[in-house]
Protein backbone atom coordinates (compact mmCIF):
# COMPACT_ATOMS: atom_id res chain seq x y z
CA UNK A 1 0.00 0.00 0.00
CA UNK A 2 1.33 3.02 -0.57
CA UNK A 3 0.95 6.35 1.75
CA UNK A 4 0.39 9.16 0.14
CA UNK A 5 2.41 12.35 0.56
CA UNK A 6 5.65 10.00 1.25
CA UNK A 7 7.24 10.02 -2.26
CA UNK A 8 7.15 14.14 -2.54
CA UNK A 9 9.45 14.10 0.03
CA UNK A 10 12.14 12.26 -2.25
CA UNK A 11 12.32 15.68 -4.32
CA UNK A 12 11.99 18.04 -1.44
CA UNK A 13 15.10 20.29 -1.89
CA UNK A 14 15.64 23.31 0.74
CA UNK A 15 19.71 22.69 0.31
CA UNK A 16 20.25 23.02 3.63
CA UNK A 17 23.64 22.06 4.98
CA UNK A 18 24.80 19.35 7.05
CA UNK A 19 23.86 19.29 10.89
CA UNK A 20 25.26 17.88 13.60
CA UNK A 21 23.01 14.95 14.93
CA UNK A 22 19.63 16.24 16.19
CA UNK A 23 21.12 19.89 16.28
CA UNK A 24 21.02 21.37 12.96
CA UNK A 25 22.24 24.47 12.22
CA UNK A 26 21.84 24.48 8.76
CA UNK A 27 24.69 25.91 6.39
CA UNK A 28 23.65 26.63 2.86
CA UNK A 29 25.22 25.50 0.01
CA UNK A 30 24.73 26.49 -3.82
CA UNK A 31 22.11 24.21 -5.55
CA UNK A 32 22.25 23.42 -9.08
CA UNK A 33 18.78 24.20 -9.67
CA UNK A 34 19.53 27.74 -8.83
CA UNK A 35 21.83 27.94 -11.99
CA UNK A 36 21.90 28.81 -15.18
CA UNK A 37 23.67 25.81 -17.08
CA UNK A 38 23.18 27.05 -20.47
CA UNK A 39 26.36 26.79 -22.69
CA UNK A 40 28.74 25.57 -19.53
CA UNK A 41 30.77 22.84 -18.92
CA UNK A 42 29.39 20.67 -16.01
CA UNK A 43 30.69 18.50 -13.75
CA UNK A 44 28.89 16.18 -12.02
CA UNK A 45 30.41 13.89 -9.03
CA UNK A 46 28.26 11.07 -8.83
CA UNK A 47 28.00 7.86 -6.76
CA UNK A 48 27.82 4.78 -9.41
CA UNK A 49 29.59 2.54 -7.18
CA UNK A 50 26.86 -0.42 -7.82
CA UNK A 51 26.93 -3.94 -7.62
CA UNK A 52 27.99 -6.14 -10.19
CA UNK A 53 28.47 -9.93 -10.18
CA UNK A 54 31.39 -12.00 -10.93
CA UNK A 55 30.91 -11.18 -14.53
CA UNK A 56 30.83 -7.51 -14.00
CA UNK A 57 26.89 -7.54 -14.75
CA UNK A 58 24.84 -4.46 -12.58
CA UNK A 59 23.16 -6.44 -9.72
CA UNK A 60 21.39 -3.41 -8.87
CA UNK A 61 21.31 0.09 -9.98
CA UNK A 62 19.42 2.23 -7.38
CA UNK A 63 22.65 4.65 -7.60
CA UNK A 64 22.58 5.14 -11.56
CA UNK A 65 18.61 5.68 -11.26
CA UNK A 66 18.93 8.39 -7.99
CA UNK A 67 21.76 10.63 -10.21
CA UNK A 68 19.53 11.20 -12.76
CA UNK A 69 17.48 14.30 -11.84
CA UNK A 70 20.90 15.85 -12.06
CA UNK A 71 22.13 15.02 -15.44
CA UNK A 72 18.90 15.42 -16.95
CA UNK A 73 18.46 18.98 -15.44
CA UNK A 74 21.85 19.95 -16.65
CA UNK A 75 21.42 18.19 -20.04
CA UNK A 76 18.15 20.09 -20.51
CA UNK A 77 19.47 23.11 -19.86
CA UNK A 78 21.82 22.93 -22.50
CA UNK A 79 24.77 22.10 -21.03
CA UNK A 80 27.66 20.00 -22.06
CA UNK A 81 28.17 17.54 -19.08
CA UNK A 82 30.79 15.03 -17.61
CA UNK A 83 30.33 12.87 -15.22
CA UNK A 84 32.71 10.88 -12.95
CA UNK A 85 32.48 8.36 -10.25
CA UNK A 86 34.84 5.82 -8.22
CA UNK A 87 33.79 2.19 -8.56
CA UNK A 88 35.43 -0.44 -5.81
CA UNK A 89 38.43 0.60 -4.33
CA UNK A 90 41.15 0.52 -7.58
CA UNK A 91 44.89 0.79 -7.55
CA UNK A 92 45.51 4.46 -8.77
CA UNK A 93 47.62 4.86 -11.69
CA UNK A 94 45.78 1.93 -13.94
CA UNK A 95 42.16 0.94 -14.69
CA UNK A 96 42.27 -2.89 -14.02
CA UNK A 97 38.80 -4.35 -16.47
CA UNK A 98 37.19 -4.81 -13.11
CA UNK A 99 37.79 -1.42 -12.06
CA UNK A 100 35.70 0.24 -15.53
CA UNK A 101 32.94 2.60 -15.45
CA UNK A 102 32.21 0.74 -18.77
CA UNK A 103 28.93 -1.63 -17.78
CA UNK A 104 27.89 1.73 -15.88
CA UNK A 105 28.14 3.64 -18.88
CA UNK A 106 25.63 1.21 -21.09
CA UNK A 107 23.16 1.49 -18.35
CA UNK A 108 23.15 4.93 -17.79
CA UNK A 109 22.92 5.12 -22.00
CA UNK A 110 20.04 3.03 -21.41
CA UNK A 111 18.25 4.91 -18.91
CA UNK A 112 19.03 8.36 -20.44
CA UNK A 113 17.99 6.72 -23.78
CA UNK A 114 21.13 8.61 -25.79
CA UNK A 115 24.11 7.82 -26.41
CA UNK A 116 27.13 8.01 -23.38
CA UNK A 117 31.12 8.13 -23.99
CA UNK A 118 33.54 6.64 -22.25
CA UNK A 119 36.31 8.61 -21.61
CA UNK A 120 39.56 7.53 -20.46
CA UNK A 121 42.73 9.30 -19.66
CA UNK A 122 40.51 12.62 -19.21
CA UNK A 123 42.29 14.38 -16.10
CA UNK A 124 44.68 16.72 -18.52
CA UNK A 125 40.89 17.69 -20.51
CA UNK A 126 41.69 17.71 -24.92
CA UNK A 127 38.52 16.25 -25.18
CA UNK A 128 35.21 18.09 -26.15
CA UNK A 129 31.76 17.53 -25.15
CA UNK A 130 28.97 18.80 -27.52
CA UNK A 131 26.25 21.18 -25.43
CA UNK A 132 23.55 18.30 -24.90
CA UNK A 133 26.02 15.53 -24.69
CA UNK A 134 26.43 13.64 -21.71
CA UNK A 135 30.22 11.70 -21.15
CA UNK A 136 31.57 9.57 -18.50
CA UNK A 137 34.93 10.27 -17.13
CA UNK A 138 36.20 6.79 -16.41
CA UNK A 139 36.71 5.68 -13.08
CA UNK A 140 37.89 8.96 -10.59
CA UNK A 141 39.77 6.90 -8.37
CA UNK A 142 41.94 5.15 -10.89
CA UNK A 143 43.60 8.48 -11.15
CA UNK A 144 46.93 9.20 -9.20
CA UNK A 145 46.38 11.52 -5.73
CA UNK A 146 42.34 11.14 -6.05
CA UNK A 147 42.09 9.37 -2.72
CA UNK A 148 44.84 11.44 -1.06
CA UNK A 149 42.64 14.98 -2.35
CA UNK A 150 45.69 15.72 -3.91
CA UNK A 151 45.63 19.50 -4.82
CA UNK A 152 47.24 19.33 -8.05
CA UNK A 153 44.70 17.26 -9.42
CA UNK A 154 42.21 18.88 -7.74
CA UNK A 155 42.92 21.81 -9.64
CA UNK A 156 43.27 20.27 -13.07
CA UNK A 157 39.98 18.74 -13.11
CA UNK A 158 38.56 21.81 -12.03
CA UNK A 159 39.92 23.54 -15.22
CA UNK A 160 37.59 20.89 -17.02
CA UNK A 161 34.55 22.62 -15.90
CA UNK A 162 32.48 25.81 -15.64
CA UNK A 163 30.32 24.29 -12.85
CA UNK A 164 31.50 21.46 -10.54
CA UNK A 165 28.42 19.33 -9.29
CA UNK A 166 29.20 17.14 -6.16
CA UNK A 167 25.61 14.63 -6.46
CA UNK A 168 27.86 11.60 -4.69
CA UNK A 169 26.05 11.58 -1.01
CA UNK A 170 27.06 8.07 -0.66
CA UNK A 171 30.74 9.05 -0.79
CA UNK A 172 29.97 12.55 0.80
CA UNK A 173 32.13 10.99 3.96
CA UNK A 174 35.10 11.17 1.50
CA UNK A 175 37.72 13.96 1.19
CA UNK A 176 39.29 12.91 -1.90
CA UNK A 177 39.66 15.28 -5.04
CA UNK A 178 36.31 14.93 -6.67
CA UNK A 179 34.56 14.94 -3.59
CA UNK A 180 36.43 17.64 -2.12
CA UNK A 181 39.83 19.28 -3.21
CA UNK A 182 37.57 20.53 -6.76
CA UNK A 183 35.04 21.92 -4.70
CA UNK A 184 37.91 24.52 -3.65
CA UNK A 185 38.84 25.18 -7.41
CA UNK A 186 35.86 25.17 -9.64
CA UNK A 187 34.51 28.38 -10.69
CA UNK A 188 31.57 27.42 -9.20
CA UNK A 189 29.98 24.57 -6.79
CA UNK A 190 26.81 23.21 -6.04
CA UNK A 191 25.32 20.25 -4.30
CA UNK A 192 23.14 17.96 -6.89
CA UNK A 193 19.35 17.19 -6.38
CA UNK A 194 19.89 14.13 -5.36
CA UNK A 195 22.60 15.60 -2.65
CA UNK A 196 19.94 18.27 -1.63
CA UNK A 197 17.39 15.90 -1.19
CA UNK A 198 19.55 13.03 1.09
CA UNK A 199 20.45 15.87 3.30
CA UNK A 200 17.11 17.05 3.38
CA UNK A 201 15.25 14.13 3.61
CA UNK A 202 17.96 12.34 6.77
CA UNK A 203 17.31 16.37 8.91
CA UNK A 204 14.00 16.31 8.60
CA UNK A 205 13.72 12.68 10.44
CA UNK A 206 16.42 13.79 12.60
CA UNK A 207 16.23 17.29 13.67
CA UNK A 208 12.87 16.98 15.23
CA UNK A 209 11.70 13.65 14.87
CA UNK A 210 7.99 12.58 16.27
CA UNK A 211 8.05 10.42 18.60
CA UNK A 212 8.67 7.70 19.51
CA UNK A 213 11.69 7.54 17.79
CA UNK A 214 12.92 3.56 16.95
CA UNK A 215 16.14 3.05 15.12
CA UNK A 216 16.75 -0.62 13.75
CA UNK A 217 20.32 -1.39 13.56
CA UNK A 218 21.33 -4.91 12.19
CA UNK A 219 24.41 -6.42 10.53
CA UNK A 220 26.95 -8.76 11.74
CA UNK A 221 29.02 -7.29 13.80
CA UNK A 222 28.94 -4.49 17.29
CA UNK A 223 32.62 -3.31 16.63
CA UNK A 224 31.55 -1.67 12.81
CA UNK A 225 28.06 0.53 14.33
CA UNK A 226 29.42 1.01 17.32
CA UNK A 227 29.59 4.72 17.13
CA UNK A 228 26.04 4.50 15.62
CA UNK A 229 25.09 2.86 18.38
CA UNK A 230 26.38 4.67 20.88
CA UNK A 231 24.82 7.88 19.11
CA UNK A 232 21.74 6.61 18.87
CA UNK A 233 21.39 5.74 22.40
CA UNK A 234 21.49 9.02 23.08
CA UNK A 235 18.31 10.00 21.67
CA UNK A 236 16.24 7.53 20.46
CA UNK A 237 13.23 5.51 22.21
CA UNK A 238 14.08 2.16 21.11
CA UNK A 239 17.12 0.97 19.99
CA UNK A 240 16.06 -2.48 17.62
CA UNK A 241 19.41 -4.49 17.15
CA UNK A 242 19.75 -7.73 15.06
CA UNK A 243 21.76 -10.33 13.49
CA UNK A 244 25.73 -10.38 15.02
CA UNK A 245 24.73 -7.29 16.95
CA UNK A 246 21.83 -8.73 18.68
CA UNK A 247 23.81 -11.77 19.37
CA UNK A 248 25.97 -9.54 21.34
CA UNK A 249 23.70 -7.58 23.11
CA UNK A 250 21.98 -10.97 23.54
CA UNK A 251 25.50 -12.28 25.72
CA UNK A 252 25.57 -8.90 27.26
CA UNK A 253 22.08 -9.78 29.22
CA UNK A 254 22.97 -13.45 30.14
CA UNK A 255 21.75 -15.57 27.58
CA UNK A 256 23.37 -18.52 25.78
CA UNK A 257 23.88 -17.92 22.07
CA UNK A 258 25.76 -20.99 21.24
CA UNK A 259 28.08 -21.03 18.02
CA UNK A 260 26.25 -17.67 17.11
CA UNK A 261 28.30 -14.72 15.59
CA UNK A 262 29.04 -12.42 17.99
CA UNK A 263 32.09 -10.00 19.40
CA UNK A 264 32.66 -11.23 23.45
CA UNK A 265 34.91 -8.82 23.73
CA UNK A 266 32.67 -6.24 23.03
CA UNK A 267 29.62 -7.29 25.72
CA UNK A 268 30.55 -4.74 27.82
CA UNK A 269 30.20 -1.64 25.37
CA UNK A 270 26.95 -3.89 24.32
CA UNK A 271 26.05 -3.63 28.41
CA UNK A 272 26.67 0.39 28.53
CA UNK A 273 24.34 1.14 25.56
CA UNK A 274 21.76 -1.11 27.08
CA UNK A 275 22.13 1.08 30.57
CA UNK A 276 22.11 4.04 28.63
CA UNK A 277 18.99 3.45 27.13
CA UNK A 278 17.54 2.01 30.25
CA UNK A 279 18.75 5.62 32.24
CA UNK A 280 16.82 7.03 29.80
CA UNK A 281 13.38 5.12 30.36
CA UNK A 282 14.26 3.96 26.46
CA UNK A 283 14.82 -0.25 26.12
CA UNK A 284 16.82 -1.85 23.82
CA UNK A 285 14.23 -4.97 22.80
CA UNK A 286 16.24 -8.25 22.63
CA UNK A 287 14.47 -11.33 21.25
CA UNK A 288 12.64 -14.03 23.52
CA UNK A 289 12.59 -15.99 20.21
CA UNK A 290 14.44 -17.29 17.59
CA UNK A 291 15.42 -18.95 14.81
CA UNK A 292 18.63 -21.28 14.51
CA UNK A 293 20.62 -24.18 12.30
CA UNK A 294 23.87 -25.34 12.33
CA UNK A 295 24.77 -23.62 9.15
CA UNK A 296 24.17 -20.48 7.14
CA UNK A 297 22.69 -22.26 4.01
CA UNK A 298 20.34 -22.53 1.61
CA UNK A 299 19.38 -26.32 2.70
CA UNK A 300 20.02 -25.21 6.37
CA UNK A 301 17.13 -27.38 8.29
CA UNK A 302 16.05 -23.86 10.82
CA UNK A 303 14.30 -24.59 13.90
CA UNK A 304 12.22 -22.08 15.98
CA UNK A 305 13.01 -21.88 19.55
CA UNK A 306 12.43 -19.99 22.97
CA UNK A 307 16.03 -17.43 23.13
CA UNK A 308 16.70 -19.71 26.85
CA UNK A 309 16.73 -23.08 24.70
CA UNK A 310 19.95 -22.21 22.46
CA UNK A 311 21.92 -25.37 22.30
CA UNK A 312 25.41 -25.11 22.00
CA UNK A 313 26.11 -25.87 18.37
CA UNK A 314 23.03 -23.41 17.21
CA UNK A 315 23.38 -20.82 15.24
CA UNK A 316 21.43 -17.74 15.82
CA UNK A 317 20.09 -16.80 12.14
CA UNK A 318 17.34 -15.12 12.69
CA UNK A 319 14.34 -13.34 14.89
CA UNK A 320 11.52 -16.01 15.80
CA UNK A 321 7.84 -14.89 15.26
CA UNK A 322 6.75 -13.61 18.73
CA UNK A 323 9.77 -11.30 18.65
CA UNK A 324 9.20 -10.50 15.36
CA UNK A 325 5.71 -9.47 16.11
CA UNK A 326 7.07 -7.80 18.93
CA UNK A 327 9.10 -5.69 16.71
CA UNK A 328 6.86 -5.17 14.32
CA UNK A 329 4.22 -3.73 17.31
CA UNK A 330 7.47 -0.92 18.40
CA UNK A 331 7.51 0.13 14.73
CA UNK A 332 3.49 0.56 14.08
CA UNK A 333 3.17 2.69 17.11
CA UNK A 334 6.80 4.68 15.85
CA UNK A 335 6.69 8.29 14.88
CA UNK A 336 9.94 7.69 13.29
CA UNK A 337 11.99 5.01 12.11
CA UNK A 338 15.30 5.45 10.96
CA UNK A 339 16.38 1.49 9.62
CA UNK A 340 20.24 0.37 8.90
CA UNK A 341 20.94 -3.65 8.96
CA UNK A 342 18.75 -6.73 8.71
CA UNK A 343 17.64 -8.60 11.57
CA UNK A 344 18.37 -11.63 10.23
CA UNK A 345 20.16 -13.51 7.22
CA UNK A 346 17.28 -12.55 5.20
CA UNK A 347 18.69 -14.00 1.96
CA UNK A 348 17.48 -17.40 2.97
CA UNK A 349 14.13 -18.24 3.40
CA UNK A 350 13.88 -20.06 6.34
CA UNK A 351 15.69 -17.05 7.61
CA UNK A 352 14.20 -14.19 6.21
CA UNK A 353 10.77 -13.96 8.21
CA UNK A 354 12.13 -11.28 10.77
CA UNK A 355 13.50 -9.07 8.07
CA UNK A 356 10.21 -9.29 6.28
CA UNK A 357 7.87 -8.52 9.25
CA UNK A 358 9.89 -5.97 10.16
CA UNK A 359 9.85 -4.23 6.67
CA UNK A 360 6.09 -4.96 6.09
CA UNK A 361 5.27 -3.01 9.69
CA UNK A 362 7.76 -0.22 8.56
CA UNK A 363 5.90 -0.29 4.58
CA UNK A 364 2.35 -0.43 6.75
CA UNK A 365 3.17 1.91 9.58
CA UNK A 366 2.09 5.54 9.78
CA UNK A 367 6.05 6.57 11.05
CA UNK A 368 8.14 8.94 8.99
CA UNK A 369 10.62 6.30 7.88
CA UNK A 370 14.29 6.47 6.62
CA UNK A 371 16.32 3.45 5.36
CA UNK A 372 19.96 2.90 4.29
CA UNK A 373 22.93 0.68 3.55
CA UNK A 374 23.70 -1.73 0.92
CA UNK A 375 21.71 -5.01 2.97
CA UNK A 376 18.59 -2.82 3.58
CA UNK A 377 18.44 -1.89 0.04
CA UNK A 378 18.40 -5.05 -1.07
CA UNK A 379 15.63 -6.43 1.68
CA UNK A 380 13.57 -3.13 0.57
CA UNK A 381 13.45 -4.53 -3.09
CA UNK A 382 13.17 -8.10 -2.00
CA UNK A 383 10.00 -7.18 -0.30
CA UNK A 384 9.34 -4.80 -2.40
CA UNK A 385 8.37 -1.84 0.02
CA UNK A 386 10.16 0.69 -1.57
CA UNK A 387 7.23 2.66 -2.30
CA UNK A 388 6.14 2.90 1.85
CA UNK A 389 9.46 3.79 3.01
CA UNK A 390 8.99 7.72 3.56
CA UNK A 391 12.86 8.08 2.39
CA UNK A 392 15.84 5.57 1.11
CA UNK A 393 19.10 6.66 1.19
CA UNK A 394 21.97 5.97 -1.51
CA UNK A 395 24.54 6.60 1.36
CA UNK A 396 26.07 3.45 3.35
CA UNK A 397 28.71 4.64 5.22
CA UNK A 398 28.09 8.14 4.35
CA UNK A 399 24.12 7.53 5.87
CA UNK A 400 25.95 5.94 9.28
CA UNK A 401 28.04 9.07 9.46
CA UNK A 402 25.18 11.66 8.92
CA UNK A 403 23.17 10.33 11.51
CA UNK A 404 26.20 9.83 14.15
CA UNK A 405 26.82 13.18 13.51
CA UNK A 406 29.61 13.59 11.72
CA UNK A 407 30.65 16.41 9.56
CA UNK A 408 30.37 15.30 5.69
CA UNK A 409 33.35 16.83 4.14
CA UNK A 410 32.04 16.70 0.59
CA UNK A 411 29.37 18.92 1.93
CA UNK A 412 31.46 21.34 4.10
CA UNK A 413 33.23 21.87 0.91
CA UNK A 414 30.36 23.04 -0.87
CA UNK A 415 29.52 25.08 2.23
CA UNK A 416 32.79 26.86 2.47
CA UNK A 417 32.19 28.21 -1.21
CA UNK A 418 28.75 29.77 -0.60
CA UNK A 419 27.54 32.07 -1.83
CA UNK A 420 30.73 32.45 -4.00
C1 LIG B 1 29.72 3.19 -0.72
O1 LIG B 1 29.50 2.20 -1.46
O2 LIG B 1 29.42 3.19 0.49
C2 LIG B 1 30.26 4.44 -1.35
O3 LIG B 1 30.27 4.37 -2.72
C3 LIG B 1 31.61 4.76 -0.79
O4 LIG B 1 32.52 3.77 -1.16
P1 LIG B 1 33.91 3.64 -0.37
O5 LIG B 1 33.59 3.11 1.01
O6 LIG B 1 34.74 2.71 -1.19
O7 LIG B 1 34.49 5.01 -0.29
Amino acid sequence: MRKPGKSSLRLFFTGVGIPSLFEYPPMPVKKLTDLDLSGKRVFIRADLNVPQDEAGNITEDTRIKASLPSIRYALDQGAAVMVTSHLGRPTEGRVGAEDSLSPIAVRLSQLLQKPVRLLQDWVAGGFTVALGEVVLLENCRCNVGEKKNSEALSKKMAALCDVYVNDAFGTAHRAEATTHGIARFAPLACAGILMGAEIDALSRALRNPKRPLAAIVGGAKVSSKLTILKSLAEKVDQLIVGGGIANTFLLASGKRIGESLAEPDLVKEAHAIMDMMRARGAEVPLPIDVVVADEVSSLARANKIAVENVAPHDRILDVGPKSAAHLAQIVAHAGTIVWNGPVGVFEYAQFAGGTKMLASAIAHSEAFSIAGGGDTLAAIAKFNIAADIGYISTGGGAFLEFLEGKPLPAIEALEARFPA
